[in-house]
């Protein structure tokens, strides 16, 4: 798995582009939330340094060591620095440590992990915290096949669904939970009509 990532981004192109994506743009002008944010599986770091340019203290992890490469090139391009760490979330210091906003964005891990793993994302954020998630849907798989260049995993148990959302998210306030079909165009790898989850949910105090 790592060496896949490691050597998608070890092209000089970005592979989801540097432009952020649009959802996590749109939530962050629309809330202008302050304080710490975490960066869940955050690749190249498109999101972290546009994150940090709006003032938020940003820290970011991903498996690839090549994602870290290429995220701290950018953010030096852009002149902002942010915290960016190589490893899984359970073996990173980042696991003590408690964060006012938390993003998902296509952040797309297998289930033996998954059990687990939303809780302690749920965890790390401090109550009345926000998190940020756009994955793509259990109803992208047909999407998929019609056409590769969206991207997205093509087995369903990794996907996110509404009920998926309410089921891992329980203590959190919903302010918006919907599966859309989304006309993405980011960078390389996600090209075309994909089916998403957006959410974005408050932790409850
Ligand atoms: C589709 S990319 C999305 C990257 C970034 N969030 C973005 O939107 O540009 C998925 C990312 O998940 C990372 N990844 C996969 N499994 C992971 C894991 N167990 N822990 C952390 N990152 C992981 C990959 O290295 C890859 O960068």
């Amino acid at each position: 798995m790592k060496e896949m990532w490691d050597s998608r981004y070890a092209n000089k192109e970005y592979a989801y582009g540097i432009a952020p994506n649009n959802f996590f743009k749109a939530v962050l002008d629309q809330f202008k939330p302050n304080g710490k944010l975490l960066l869940h599986a955050e690749g190249e770091g498109r999101n972290a340094v546009f994150a940090a340019k709006m003032g938020l203290v940003v820290s970011a992890f991903d498996i690839s060591t090549e994602g870290k490469r290429k995220a701290l090139q950018l953010a030096e391009q852009e002149n902002v620095s942010i915290n960016y760490y190589v490893g899984e979330l359970f073996d990173l210091p980042l696991i003590n440590e408690k964060f006012d906003i938390a993003a998902l964005i296509y952040a797309h891990f297998p289930p033996p992990l998954l059990s687990k793993y939303y809780k302690k994302v749920a965890e790390l954020l401090n109550p009345g915290g926000l998190i940020i998630l756009e994955g793509f849907s259990t109803g992208h798989i047909e999407l998929r096949k019609l056409n590769p260049n969206v991207g997205g995993p093509d087995k369903a148990e990794m996907l996110f669904s509404t009920e998926s959302i309410q089921r891992d998210f329980q203590n959190f306030e919903i302010i918006q939970l919907e599966e859309i079909t989304v006309d993405l165009k980011e960078g390389l790898y996600h090209n075309g009509k994909g089916k998403v989850i957006r959410f974005v949910g408050k932790k409850r105090l």
